[in-house]
């Protein structure tokens, strides 16, 4: 699979490590392209001088960039977006403080980028999970969520891939859901000095075979 990964952060280099030891051709943009030309060339992975050009050959695009400028990474590139799955894996980092938000990052970004095949997905594991979803013998679960089948069932093929239990989670409204758990996941981090690197999993009878 031809991934353009926007970010070389904690979860892009994470994604970028997974991704490219996984098989997949990997392409790295940031707004630093020498930070992301040390990390592309310590793990195998290319760099595109710009998000643009990264996009150009991507046939799904992961946005690893931090929340306050997905909407304008996102707006920048909108038509050359057109057509290729786009991978949100950002959280809020504040929970809604009046409960009065009635959307996701995810639908928001899919408003933007209306031809863009928005799928939310890796933004419940910290990056640590993201890099090795294995802990011991247990396999983190990957939820993924889309309105676009067969973008969904890319993305969850992709997961596996990289070593998740890949879970179909239903359509892009439940980004909300899923930014919730991820919100739930970080305050238990913060609350009680846990050192992310814990993940969610559902466990018990599920009709699928246990990771
Ligand atoms: N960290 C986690 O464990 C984790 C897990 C799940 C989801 N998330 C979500 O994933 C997103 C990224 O988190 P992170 O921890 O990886 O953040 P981060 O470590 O701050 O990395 C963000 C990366 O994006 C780059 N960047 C900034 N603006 C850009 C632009 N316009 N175009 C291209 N690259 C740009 C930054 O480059 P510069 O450093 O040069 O600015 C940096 O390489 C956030 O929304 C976060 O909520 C994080």
């Amino acid at each position: 699979m031809k991934i353009a990964i926007l970010g070389t952060g904690n979860v892009g280099r994470a994604l970028a490590r997974s991704t490219t030891r996984a098989g997949h051709d990997v392409v790295l943009s940031s707004s630093n392209p020498a930070a992301a030309q040390g990390v592309a060339a310590a793990i195998g992975a290319r760099v595109a001088a710009t998000n643009a050009e990264a996009v150009s050959g991507a046939e799904v695009v992961i946005l690893a960039v931090p929340t306050a400028v997905v909407a304008d990474v996102v707006s920048d590139l909108r038509s050359a977006l057109d057509g290729r799955i786009l991978v949100d894996v950002t959280n809020r980092p504040t929970p809604d403080p009046d409960g009065k938000r009635t959307s996701s990052i995810a639908e928001e970004l899919q408003a933007l980028a209306p031809r863009a095949r928005v799928v939310k997905a890796f933004n419940t594991a910290f990056a640590a999970r993201q890099e090795e979803p294995n802990i011991g013998d247990i396999q983190a679960d990957a939820y993924v969520a889309a309105d676009d089948e067969d973008a969904k069932r890319q993305i969850l093929r992709l997961a596996e891939s990289i070593g998740f239990r890949p879970i179909d989670v239903g359509p892009l409204a439940q980004a909300r859901t899923l930014e919730g758990m991820a919100w739930i996941h970080i305050s238990l981090q913060m609350q009680h000095q846990w050192p992310w690197q814990s993940a969610w999993k559902i466990v018990g009878p599920t009709g699928q075979p246990e990771g």
